[in-house]
Formats: structure tokens, C-alpha cells, sequence
């Protein structure tokens, strides 16, 4: 059972842009095509911040035509956020805020054997990295820039490395890297 963040990035590392917008990303690769549906049949529970939550909300026809549901995942999602928010039709949600690690227990109990998958944004993965908590980075990078947005992944991460793990291409649109997080001594 890992702890992963997948996520499709810019080439010069934003997941969205500065106003959310994902219309750069849809154009790159067909979802069907990808490790997408191999990676989400591993995972048993998920997190995301409410700025991704919110993004799946606003965009439900979209999100529908690509995944066949307006709320895409029959797995428990844990959804950070500050404010009072209503849980999508269909969902298992729990909102939570602060401290990553009492959830990601949480989390591990609703998984059981299969994976967590941090959904995003970059800072909420960051902050399960931070303790300690963050097995894999996958990463699918776009043949595309954004100049500004919002940052795959706002951390230093110098040492020990990411170790590279597999090198994937999918035509001439998308790469995928992944890479395993060791822990420091
Ligand atoms: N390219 C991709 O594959 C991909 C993947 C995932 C997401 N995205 C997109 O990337 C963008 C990500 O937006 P984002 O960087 O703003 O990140 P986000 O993590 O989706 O949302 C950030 C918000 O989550 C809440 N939050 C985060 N950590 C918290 C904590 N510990 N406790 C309580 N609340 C917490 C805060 O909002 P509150 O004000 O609610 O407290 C914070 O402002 C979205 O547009 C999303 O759709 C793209």
C-alpha cells in the first residue's frame, strides 16, 4: 500500500493555471490511453484540496463526458478545506482541515491494502511529503507551457533525491515520470 501523487503537469511545472483553468490539459492525451485506468483500479482511498474539489464541481458535464459521472470516483475522498462545503451528489466526502497525518490514518484504514492517492494540489501533497508521509510522485508532463499557474509541487527537494523509476511516453503529447521517495536517513 503507497501513498501517490499523480498529477499531469506543464512542462515548465504548473497543474492549472493561476484561475484553475484544465483546458490546456484535455487536448494532450485521451484519459482511456494512459496509466489512468490501471492506476485508479489500485486506489482505495483518495484527498484532494477544495480548490481541485471545487474544480470537479464547477466543471460536472465535463468531468462526466471523460469519466461516464458527474462525481468520478466510488472510493471515500477526503477533502481539505477551511470552510463549509456541501459533499457532491453521489460521493463518500469527508471535509477535513488542518494536520495531514490523523487523516492519512484515516485513510490507510478505509484502503486497506490498495493505495492513497493524493489528488492534489501541489501543496497538500507537499504537505503529506513533509511528514514523512508520501510514497511516489507520477507525474504525466504536458508538451505544453503555461508561464504561470499553479505549482505541480512547491517543495525543496534536494536530498536524498526523487529516484527515477520508469519513463513513459504517450505519443508525442505527454511523458510519464515516476519516481519513488526515499526518506532521509
Ligand atoms: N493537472 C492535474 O492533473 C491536476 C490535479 C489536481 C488538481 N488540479 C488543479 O490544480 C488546481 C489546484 O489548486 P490549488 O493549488 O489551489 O490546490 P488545492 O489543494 O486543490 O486547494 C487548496 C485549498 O485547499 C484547502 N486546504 C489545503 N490544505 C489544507 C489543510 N491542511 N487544511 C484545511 N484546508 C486546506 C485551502 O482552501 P480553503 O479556503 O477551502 O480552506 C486551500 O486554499 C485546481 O485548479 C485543480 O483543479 C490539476
Amino acid at each position: 500500500m503507497k501513498t501517490q501523487y499523480y498529477t499531469a503537469s506543464s512542462l515548465d511545472g504548473f497543474i492549472a493555471t493561476e484561475d484553475d483553468s484544465l483546458e490546456w490539459l484535455f487536448p494532450l492525451a485521451d484519459l482511456n490511453d494512459s496509466s489512468y485506468p490501471d492506476f485508479i483500479a489500485e486506489v482505495g482511498a483518495l484527498a484532494m484540496g477544495s480548490a481541485t474539489y471545487e474544480w470537479i464541481i464547477r466543471n460536472a458535464e465535463k468531468v462526466a463526458a471523460e469519466t461516464g459521472s458527474s462525481w468520478p470516483y466510488t472510493q471515500p475522498v477526503w477533502v481539505f478545506t477551511s470552510r463549509v462545503l456541501q459533499a457532491a451528489e453521489g460521493s463518500d466526502i469527508t471535509f477535513v482541515k488542518g494536520d495531514v497525518r490523523q487523516v492519512h490514518n484515516e485513510m490507510r484504514v478505509a484502503a486497506g491494502a490498495k493505495n492513497i492517492w493524493i489528488v492534489g494540489g501541489g501543496d497538500l501533497a507537499g504537505q503529506f511529503y513533509d511528514e514523512g508521509l508520501l510514497d511516489e510522485l507520477i507525474v504525466q508532463i504536458g508538451s505544453v507551457t503555461l508561464g504561470r499557474g499553479k505549482q505541480v509541487f512547491p517543495r525543496r527537494v534536494l536530498s536524498p533525491i526523487l529516484r527515477l523509476v520508469s519513463v513513459r511516453q504517450m505519443g508525442v503529447g505527454m511523458v510519464e515520470l515516476r519516481y519513488d521517495i526515499d526518506r532521509e536517513e
